[in-house]
This record gives C-alpha cells, sequence and structure tokens, in this order.
C-alpha cells in the first residue's frame, strides 16, 4: 500500500510529484505529502486527505523551486491518519526527505536506540526512523557519502520497504526496493521513481525494473549498484506497452466507469493471447501432479470461478485456495506440484507469502499478472500477462473478467479445444459489448435506486455461478458499503435463511445451466419469506421481481453475468454518495499481511 514517487530532473519537481502522486492515490489515499529540495533548504507540503482534491496547492507558497524532490500518498499502516503520520518526513536538521512504502518491522528497538541519542520523533509512523539513522550516519562518521549513511540505515532495517530519500547537500536522490514495488522511469536528462509506471508514462516509458537490495543513486548520472555483492550494475530500459490515455479518466466520471466500459476490449485482448503460450500452461497443468491455483479477493473469485470450468470441460480438479491460507497446503506441495497464481497488480502480500512457501518445496510457478515488472512476475517461472491496461479503480473489473477469460482459454487449450474456447469468448466479447453500452448501462440506475437505502443484500448462485454470486457481494460491499453476502443457494436452508425478512433484496444468478430449477426454488424459498428477487437470467420468470438480462454463452456466462453488477456497484455508490474510485479503508496493491 502507499504510493511513492521521486523526480530528479530539469523540470519543476513539484507539479510533477504532485501529478504522479495523483495517478498513485489508488494505492492509498489517507494523506499525501511531497518535498523539494530548494533554496535555503528542504521544502514540505503535507495533508490529510486525497491528492486529487488538492487542485489548488499546485501554486503552493509553501513549496520553494528546485528540481529534484520526493512524494507520497498514504494508506495508514502505523499511526493514525494525521498530517504528522504522513509522508515525507525529514532528519530532525531538515537536510533529508524521506518516503517509504513497507513496513519496518523493528522500527520500536530503532526508535528506542534513537531516542536514547536524543532524536525526538513526531510521528507514530514506523518509517520516521529511515531519515534520524542515515542523519546519524552522517553525523557521527566523518566525511561518509549520503550515500553510504543510506547503505549503512538499510543494513540495519528489517522488513519490506521501497524507500526514495534526497539530500540537500550533495543534491543526490536514492531509491531502493525490498519486497515492495519501485520502477524507474528514465527520461531525456531526467528520472523518475514511482512505486507503479502509470505515475510517470506520460513523460516517459522507458522503464527500469528493480530487483530485492538494488540501490540506485541519482545525481547527474544514475548509477545502480547490488548491495549484496557491492558491484555496478548495468540495466537497461524496457519500454512498457501502455498509453497515457489509458491510465486517464477522459469522458468518464470515474474509473471504475472507464474500466467496466473497456471489458469488450479487453476480453479481445485475451482472445488474442498467443495459442502457444496459453497451450504450453494447459499442457503445464494436464502434466502437473496437482494444480493450485492461488489468488487473493477478487482475483480468488475469478480462480474458483475457472476451477468450475475445468470441471465441466476437462473434467479435472483444481485445487482452488485463498492465498492468506495457502500456507496451510504446504505439506501437500511436491516438485510435481503446479501453482498458478492470478493477480492484478502481482504485489499483493499474501500471493507473494504462497509463492515463497511453494518455491521451498520446489513448486513451478506460472503467474497470470497485468502489471509487468511486478514482485510476482519476477519470482515466478513463468509469467502470463493479461494487458489489459492500468487499472486505477481500486475496485477490480476489467481485470476479474479478463482473468476469467485468460482462465477459460486454459480450461478448454487443456482438452485439445483451444479455438472453441476463443470462438466462445468472441462471441462473449460482442455480449459484453452491448451490456456495456452506456444506454444500458444507465437502465441499472433504477435498480440502484430501489436499492440504495437498503442495509442488508444477499446474492446466490449455485455451481459455477457461486464464485459469480461471492463477486457480486464483494463488488457492492466495497464500494457502497451496504452489507452484502454471496451465499451458494444450496447453503441458504443451513443459516443465511433465517436472515431474510420482507422486503430484504436477494440477487440470483440463474444462467441457463444445470443450476437453474434448483436456485430457482432457493430464490422462491427467499421469495416465500418476504424476499425481494432481484434476477439475473437469459430469461425473466415469475419469480423475479426485478429482472436483469444477461446472454446464455454456456461455458463462460460467469463474465456476461457479473457486469450488470459491477454496473449496480457503481450506481449504489453515487447514488449513496460514494466514491467508486476511492472506497474507504481499502488500497488497491495490499502489500501487508
Ligand atoms: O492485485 P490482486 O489481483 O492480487 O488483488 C487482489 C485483491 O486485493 C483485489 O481483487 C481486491 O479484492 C479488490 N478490491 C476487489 O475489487
Amino acid at each position: 500500500m502507499c504510493g511513492i514517487v521521486g523526480y530528479k530532473g530539469k523540470r519543476e519537481a513539484y507539479k510533477i510529484i504532485l501529478d504522479s502522486l495523483k495517478t498513485l492515490e489508488y494505492r492509498g489515499y489517507d494523506s499525501w505529502g511531497v518535498a523539494v529540495i530548494g533554496n535555503p533548504s528542504i521544502s514540505v507540503v503535507k495533508e490529510v486527505g486525497m491528492i486529487s482534491d488538492a487542485d489548488s496547492l499546485i501554486n503552493n507558497t509553501k513549496i520553494t523551486k528546485g528540481t529534484t524532490g520526493v512524494g507520497h500518498t498514504r494508506w495508514a499502516t502505523h499511526g493514525n491518519v494525521t498530517e504528522a503520520n504522513s509522508h515525507p518526513h525529514l532528519s530532525t536538521d531538515g537536510k533529508i526527505a524521506v518516503v517509504h512504502n513497507g513496513i519496518i518491522e523493528n522500527y520500536q528497538s530503532l526508535r528506542g536506540e534513537l531516542k536514547k541519542k536524543g532524536y525526538v520523533f513526531k510521528s507514530d509512523t514506523d518509517s520516521e526512523v529511515i531519515p534520524y539513522l542515515i542523519e546519524d550516519f552522517l553525523k557521527s562518521e566523518t566525511g561518509i557519502s549520503f550515500e553510504d549513511a543510506f547503505r549503512k540505515t538499510l543494513y540495519l532495517l528489517e522488513g519490506t520497504y521501497a524507500i526514495v530519500a534526497i539530500d540537500k547537500d550533495s543534491e543526490t536522490m536514492l531509491c531502493v526496493r525490498k519486497d515492495s514495488p519501485i520502477v524507474i522511469g528514465v527520461g531525456d536528462g531526467e528520472y523518475f521513481i514511482a512505486s507503479d509506471a502509470p505515475a510517470f508514462i506520460e513523460h516517459t516509458k522507458n522503464v527500469i525494473f528493480l530487483e530485492n537490495d538494488e540501490l540506485v543513486a541519482f545525481n547527474g548520472d544514475m548509477k545502480i549498484i547490488d548491495l549484496v555483492t557491492g558491484k555496478k550494475l548495468s540495466k537497461k530500459p524496457q519500454v512498457i506497452d501502455w498509453d497515457v490515455e489509458q491510465a486517464k479518466k477522459g469522458e468518464f466520471k470515474h474509473y471504475m466507469l472507464k474500466e467496466i466500459s473497456e471489458q469488450k476490449e479487453t476480453i479481445n485482448k485475451a482472445i488474442h493471447q498467443d495459442n502457444k503460450v496459453i497451450q504450453d500452461i494447459a499442457d503445464a497443468i494436464n502434466e502437473s501432479y496437482g494444480t493450485f491455483f492461488i489468488a487473493s479477493g477478487s482475483s480468488y473469485h475469478a480462480a474458483l470461478s475457472a476451477s468450475y470450468t475445468f470441471s465441466r470441460i476437462a473434467k479435472k480438479h483444481i485445487n482452488v485456495v485463498d492465498a492468506s491460507e495457502f500456507p496451510n497446503y504446504e505439506h501437500f506441495l511436491t516438485p510435481q506440484t503446479l501453482m498458478i497464481t492470478v493477480s492484478q497488480s502481482g504485489e499483493t502480500a499474501d500471493v507473494l507469502d504462497a509463492v515463497k512457501v511453494a518455491k521451498k518445496k520446489g513448486v513451478k510457478i506460472i503467474s497470470i499478472v497485468n502489471v509487468m515488472g511486478s514482485s510476482l512476475m519476477r519470482n515466478s517461472n513463468y509469467s502470463l500477462l493479461m494487458n489489459v491496461g492500468p487499472e486505477i479503480c481500486v475496485l477490480s473489473t476489467k481485470s476479474y473478467t479478463s482473468q476469467l477469460s485468460i482462465l477459460t482459454l486454459l480450461a478448454y487449450a487443456s482438452v485439445g479445444k483451444l479455438d472453441e474456447g476463443k470462438a466462445l469468448l468472441k462471441c462473449v466479447a460482442n455480449h459484453v459489448g452491448e451490456l456495456t453500452d452506456p444506454k444500458v448501462l444507465l437502465d441499472t440506475v433504477e435498480v440502484a435506486s430501489y436499492l440504495k437505502d437498503k442495509e442488508h443484500l444477499y446474492v446466490i448462485g449455485r455451481g459455477q455461478s457461486y464464485p459469480t454470486a461471492l463477486e457480486a457481494a464483494l463488488k457492492i460491499k466495497e464500494v457502497s458499503y451496504i452489507h452484502a453476502e454471496g451465499f451458494a443457494g444450496g447453503s441458504l436452508k443451513h443459516g443465511p435463511i433465517a436472515l431474510i425478512e420482507k422486503g430484504t433484496p436477494c440477487i440470483v444468478f440463474a444462467p441457463n445451466d444445470e443450476t437453474k430449477k434448483e436456485v430457482l426454488s432457493n430464490a422462491m424459498e427467499i421469495k416465500s419469506r418476504g424476499g425481494y428477487i432481484i434476477g439475473v437470467s437469459d430469461m425473466d420468470n415469475e419469480i423475479f421481481d426485478y429482472f436483469i438480462k444477461v446472454p446464455d454463452v454456456g461455458h463462460a456466462s460467469p463474465i456476461c453475468d457479473i457486469i450488470p453488477i459491477q454496473v449496480l456497484s457503481y450506481y449504489l455508490a453515487i447514488l449513496r454518495g460514494c466514491n467508486p474510485d476511492r472506497p474507504r479503508n481499502l488500497a488497491k496493491s495490499v502489500t501487508v499481511k
């Protein structure tokens, strides 16, 4: 969580950093801050709240002009949401400014040592120890450089970090990563640092992906050092295939609606995945002695849904485990096991941890991931890029349907029917185009208006629609804050039906498959107890109080079925006055366990 940026070049740093932070706001939006090296000192601005509300601060008078600076947008871990806890943190002499993403696990003991030396802490954060430690090395070791003081500081830190630090005296900017993301943009005589490339693609698409324990010093030019061997490294920038417009809202009011509307195109991207790559992964699944799909949140729902597709099409069992629970499965892993991780960001801590556990057992790791150069990609034996472009809204929408599409192709390929899978997805993409037509989107406002003041809402589905029910409930609750729960239709009678009272809304997924009859019976049980039934189906039914029509696309129905609920979630957020792009307490990449 948290987004960090750095800039060193020839232009005014403040404006560039503000713009970059706005792009990274999805990583955390409790507070933000910027520090720029100026004259006579480093100037700092910090605010509680969202950077996107900070337009009036573009000509901030507190910030002096300068061409080197750092910025931070925070998702609070240690310490409340206050200005004092916001980054950047300064050394006591004000000559060093630091931004940090990650967690310094031994910060309490480091704080204790620094306090004994007379350092007075202004915040409750773990990060504030970093500038003080650098300062302490600079003061206590004669002739030591900023870079060496930084390096010595790193040796003391335990935990995860991406850090950018600037020093007024040497006008140097340094950055490093250990298990937290950081990428470098190489421009013409200027350098950009960010947690994620969309922060600077407006300025350059030439990107260097750092490995753990690589330190980069910027002072005129750029020097990369391997902290383990002490050797200088030469790394060539890679060109990132994302364009500036993809990272902007364009004519849309929110990224969420924009990304929902992009799904025809992103499913088409899935169809155009390289046949050989898909076939190779499908063959690896067939050859493995047990395959695990590992993911979190919506990606987990996509993986769970795909396990039904594998069962139906390939009669193959896939173990699907929520990444945070995966360590409990380590006893069942052998070098013949295959792990397929599914993650938009490629930075989800639980998924990365699961990979660590699996690697120790010699398991082969294949990742389906959207962000190029992400930690997951670097830690996998093989990665398949989703190519959906940046997903900026905190909610997964286009990445979810892309994951479903790619996993569906894998299921078809595993029985030698890749072409059939691709043909099915072409049909899905066309239907998705209809479902996301601006006029059709607006139809959902009616049911959203009916639901907007409800406190609870339930979603049911059976078979392949069960994961869709879980995903639908997640979408609704995370963006509108209405309490929504997804259940398997068959589990209702085992408890949840006690929650149904007069007027309780229940969304029922009733696709044209073997589950239809039974899920309609479950819907009837709810209706008999006063529930209000919103049916998502290819055909209307007298049980439905409200009908949402979706196409019948066979095994790929979960892809189309979720779309009206993504749209419903969006309008629920709007009608309830919530920000759909920035739900409270959430961050896009969950980089803490
Ligand atoms: O980047 P990942 O796909 O690994 O993220 C997993 C979850 O954190 C993510 O899907 C989350 O649940 C979203 N808020 C869902 O909309």
